[in-house]
């Protein structure tokens, strides 16, 4: 029986805050796999892509995400690009029901604008364009991954947790 709820999907879509509301809600701990990586790297996100570059940020998400794929009864809020490689998916889905997040590119730009330069992938002259090639591009990759899809472009984060909840208390095989 799987027990973990794993949030994936665009950055800007909501996993963090969802996330947050989701893990008081049901009482269970939220894993940040953002935050699990500044920890184990001992700095931030745009300074280790800085410093070290993507290859290394995408080892460390990998090796954050086989330690959070192994606990039980969590919420795991992933990054952006930890469908990316297969293996994260894989782990993630032998404890976990994976939901993805979408909106729409304009409100992704809205949403990260506020926490401009925390991420470096939109660290960029045209974010917009960024966001909707790197969404085109990744889209597959979410489908793919994905039990539940759930759209929080006109949603609070609030409605977002209620009907993810919704949809875990109906699901075969999860232990809600
Ligand atoms: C990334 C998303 C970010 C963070 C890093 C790379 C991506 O997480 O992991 O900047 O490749 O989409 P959020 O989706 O939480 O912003």
């Amino acid at each position: 029986m799987k027990s973990n709820i794993v949030l994936i999907g665009f950055m800007g879509t909501g996993k963090t805050a969802v996330g947050l509301v989701l893990s008081q809600r049901l009482n269970r701990p939220l894993i940040e796999v953002d935050e699990t990586i500044e920890k184990i790297a001992g700095k931030t996100i745009p300074d280790i892509f800085q410093d070290d570059g993507e290859i290394h940020f995408r080892e460390l998400e990998i090796e954050a995400i086989r330690t959070a794929a192994k606990g039980e009864k969590q919420v795991i809020a992933c990054g952006g690009g930890a469908v990316l490689n297969t293996i994260n998916i894989e782990r993630l889905r032998l404890t976990g029901v994976i939901i993805n997040l979408t909106a729409a590119p304009k409100i992704i730009l809205k949403r990260t604008a506020k926490e401009n330069g925390s991420r470096p992938l939109l660290d960029v002259e045209q974010p917009l364009e960024r966001i909707k090639e790197l969404s085109k591009f990744r889209k597959p990759f979410y489908e793919r991954a994905a039990d539940i899809t759930i759209n929080t472009s006109k949603s609070s984060i609030d409605s977002a947790a209620d009907k993810i909840i919704d949809r875990l208390k109906k699901y075969e095989g999860f232990n809600l």
